[in-house]
């Protein structure tokens, strides 16, 4: 850009964070307000509706078994249970596994910490496996690696809404009898064969998040879904403690927890419900819109594969081909007005107090003092994501046209810019 405002050819613009103009200065819609949010008179209606009814608990009322049941008929299986978060679906998973104490589950460690905790209030140890280094999710041969006697489970991750590969992963769970979790948390509908078969009923579990930034939301909740009738039978009775109401025996059959959704959360969930497909399809047009203006930028490409739903938009960096590490394209984007960040997260989970200094059960380190170490080297794949290659663009489905158009271009400059001028826009 010259002093007047107009582009000198040939001279790439100066970025926002060395004094340049900055490309975009009106916020984006966020998961974080109504602007990014698809709520509306349905949800307004769906509370007053519950509120009015005097029945906001699900032992009495309507709502969440309803929920319950739309949910299945969505995802075609016969058991959905809702819970109260994503952390709460991952532990009624866990606990339907029902490992003993010092049994190992695989995790990856490029996730929310929700996916790792309810094993150790399991008592079962995680197992970090390493991740596809594109995607972020975990790598079978890894998987295959890690597997001994104690592998009771596989947590994996549809990582920002994109598709694991399932045919690899059904087959090692059938040949070591293991059981297969899907974290489906950030990938509603996504389709990890494109044949109108969802994440979450491949494995024996599909566990799903509705906290706020979720692709719908009813502020915190969760789902469990199977096709197992003892695991689906399990599931219900966890989320209540284990009492068995429809005996009308007041007891107690395994130690569960209250993880109970409230008729006003359902409520609110069967109304998003309604929106999902079309949220998720908004989603993947922008997503594929941007997916193809930065195929053409030298070093940078999607990191979604088909199939996937656009929770975030993870983009691949090639440091020295883009002329940047993530954490340099992060801070250039954002000083453009882009919402990024590099790495997804700073650390990998087994970096973290609760498993490097044993932060669990009155510090003892329980249950995996002694039986193995977590520390930096565990995951080099997930490492270089995290450190050098991973940069993660906030999505939104209700980003327009002129919205994902401004993200390309704040790539465009910013490639242009680290290339010298050499990577300017066709
Ligand atoms: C992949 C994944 N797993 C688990 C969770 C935990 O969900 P929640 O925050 O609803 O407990 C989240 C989200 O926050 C997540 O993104």
């Amino acid at each position: 850009m010259t002093t007047d405002g107009q582009s000198d050819p040939g001279q790439p613009e100066t970025l926002a964070i060395n004094g340049g103009v900055k490309l975009r200065t009106t916020p984006f819609p966020s998961v974080d307000n109504a602007d990014g949010r698809t709520i509306g008179a349905e949800e307004r209606e769906a509370v007053l509706r519950v509120l009015d009814s005097g029945k906001l608990g699900s032992v009495v009322g309507t709502e969440t078994k309803t929920f319950e049941r739309e949910f299945a008929a969505l995802y075609g299986v016969p058991y959905a249970t809702s819970t109260t978060s994503g952390t709460a679906s991952i532990h009624v998973a866990v606990g339907a596994v029902d490992p003993a104490p010092g049994d190992e589950i695989i995790v990856p460690p490029l996730t929310d910490f929700g996916t790792v905790i309810p094993v150790l209030r399991q008592n079962a140890i995680p197992v970090f496996a390493d991740v596809d280094p594109v995607t972020g999710i975990l790598d079978p041969a890894s998987v295959r690696s890690l597997i001994t006697e104690r592998t009771r489970a596989i947590i994996l991750v549809h990582l920002f809404g994109n598709p694991a590969p399932m045919e690899e992963f059904v087959a090692i769970a059938r040949e070591h009898d293991l059981k297969l979790i899907e974290d489906c948390a950030q990938a509603f509908l996504t389709e990890p064969d494109q044949n109108g078969k969802y994440a979450g009923t491949y494995g024996d579990i599909g566990c799903f998040s509705f906290q706020q930034s979720k692709h719908i939301t009813t502020g915190d909740g969760g789902m469990v879904i199977t096709s197992d009738d003892v695991l689906g039978q399990r599931m219900k009775l966890f989320v209540d403690k284990a009492w068995p109401r429809e005996t009308g025996e007041r007891t107690n059959l395994f130690l569960g927890a209250n993880y109970r959704m409230t008729e006003l959360q359902a409520a609110v969930g069967r109304a998003q419900l309604t929106k999902l497909t079309d949220v998720v399809a908004r989603r993947r047009e922008g997503g594929q819109r941007l997916a193809s203006e930065l195929e053409q930028i030298a070093g940078i490409r999607s990191a979604s594969p088909a199939g996937g739903t656009f929770w975030q938009f993870p983009v691949l960096i090639d440091p020295a081909a883009s002329g940047g590490t993530n954490a340099e394209w992060a801070a250039a984007l954002a000083g453009e007005g882009i919402p990024v960040a590099a790495g997804y997260l700073p650390r990998p989970l087994y970096d973290t107090p609760v498993l490097t200094d044993g932060q669990t059960y009155g510090g003892t380190g329980f249950p995996y003092e002694g039986v193995r170490k977590y520390e930096l080297g565990l995951c080099p794949v997930a490492e270089r994501l995290i450190g050098e290659t991973l940069l993660v663009v906030a999505w939104n489905e209700n980003y327009t046209k002129n919205d994902v158009d401004d993200i390309a271009a704040a790539f465009w400059k910013v490639g242009a810019s680290f290339a010298g001028g050499n990577g300017e826009r066709p």
